[in-house]
């Protein structure tokens, strides 16, 4: 029988008193030794707008997300700025679609109509707009095509400067590129800078995966490409090393904000471009992360609060400063 002393010495020599359970006892010591914080000030949410519609129409395969009228954007965007979500990003869904996209940069087009409607219903809310040519294309590729279907990066850079500068003339805070051609941040910078733009930051879709999960975006926005898929110019997914090269030319051709896309999958991703560049960095939980967690949640499968938690802290430790993320209205009160 050892004595009391002799206990304690052992479990010493055992390293047996040391207890990282210690500090996790009381929500009061867990909430004094947490390491990262997530705030309403992270949040981006993205808006569909739409043309045709006269009423919000719920997008099937994300509940609780709907395609906008401009109509009845004034209202959403007041709700929006309430809750403290600092910023908005758009995307547009014209009905008329055509091979070079002419509705993308159409002065009155849906997303022009859109940032001057919330620019003055809620002038504080930040508008970011999707600077891509997919949903404005009759193919559904992201830009020009050649007669053998490949999509050209160079024609489709003057597209994408005029689609980004008729989103600055229409009020646009911020533009996002989501397009993955080589030279567009350089192009965009340019064409904003030679009109007097040159206040307006450039959000790239730096690091943007061809992913699975873009799937229910491509029902809400109709942009599922009418033939192939587009392998030519987003990411391939094994790939860490090119992330990083992605991020350095967008950086080098003046981007202010860079972009791991999607999260959950690429949660590595986002840790190393973190420790490679000191530029602010979103990560987009996209439409696939969203309808996953909704599914299980109806299903009675996950603890809806508890993994929508759970997620974007996990993309903020990974180390995002912003998400752009679906679940930016429900989340919020739980993050102000
Ligand atoms: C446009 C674009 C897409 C998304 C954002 N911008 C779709 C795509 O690349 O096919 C996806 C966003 C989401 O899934 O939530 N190129």
């Amino acid at each position: 029988m050892l004595t009391e002393r002799e206990v304690v010495v052992q479990r010493k020599s055992a390293n047996l008193t040391i207890r990282p359970r210690r500090t996790r006892r009381t929500e009061t010591l867990r909430r004094m030794v947490r390491e990262t914080r997530l705030s309403v000030d992270n949040f981006i949410y993205p808006l569909f707008i739409a043309e045709g519609i006269k009423e919000a129409v719920e997008i099937s395969s994300m509940p609780g997300q709907y395609r906008w009228p401009v109509a009845k954007l004034a209202a959403e965007a007041e709700s929006i700025a309430k809750l403290g979500i600092p910023a908005v990003l758009l995307f547009g869904i014209p009905d008329f679609k055509d091979s070079l996209g002419h509705e993308a940069y159409n002065p009155n087009g849906v997303v022009q109509d859109a940032i001057r409607e919330i620019k003055r219903a809620v002038p504080e809310l930040a508008v970011i707009t999707d600077v891509c040519m997919c949903e404005y294309t009759d193919h559904g590729h992201c830009g020009v095509l050649s007669d053998d279907g490949y999509v050209e990066n160079d024609p489709t850079l003057d597209l994408l400067a005029k689609m980004a500068l008729s989103h600055a003339e229409a009020g646009a805070d911020v533009v996002a590129p989501s397009d993955m051609m080589d030279g567009r941040v350089g192009a965009i910078r340019v064409a904003l800078d030679s009109q007097g733009f040159d206040n307006i930051p450039i959000m790239a879709y730096s690091a943007k995966y061809a992913s699975g999960f873009y799937g229910p975006f491509r029902e809400a926005a109709g942009s599922t490409p009418s033939f192939g898929d587009r392998r030519s110019y987003q990411m391939d997914p094994p790939n860490v090393r090119e992330a990083i090269r992605e991020v350095e030319l967008d950086v080098q051709e003046g981007a202010d904000m860079i972009m791991v896309k999607p999260a959950l999958p690429y949660l590595d991703i986002i840790s190393k471009v973190r420790d490679n560049f000191d530029l602010p960095l979103a990560a987009y939980n996209v439409s696939g992360e969203y309808a996953m967690l909704k599914a299980a949640a109806r299903m009675g499968w996950l603890d809806e609060e508890r993994v929508i938690r759970e997620t974007l802290i996990s993309i903020k430790r990974a180390g995002a400063d912003m998400i752009i993320t679906y679940h930016s209205k429900e989340a919020a009160p739980w993050f102000s």
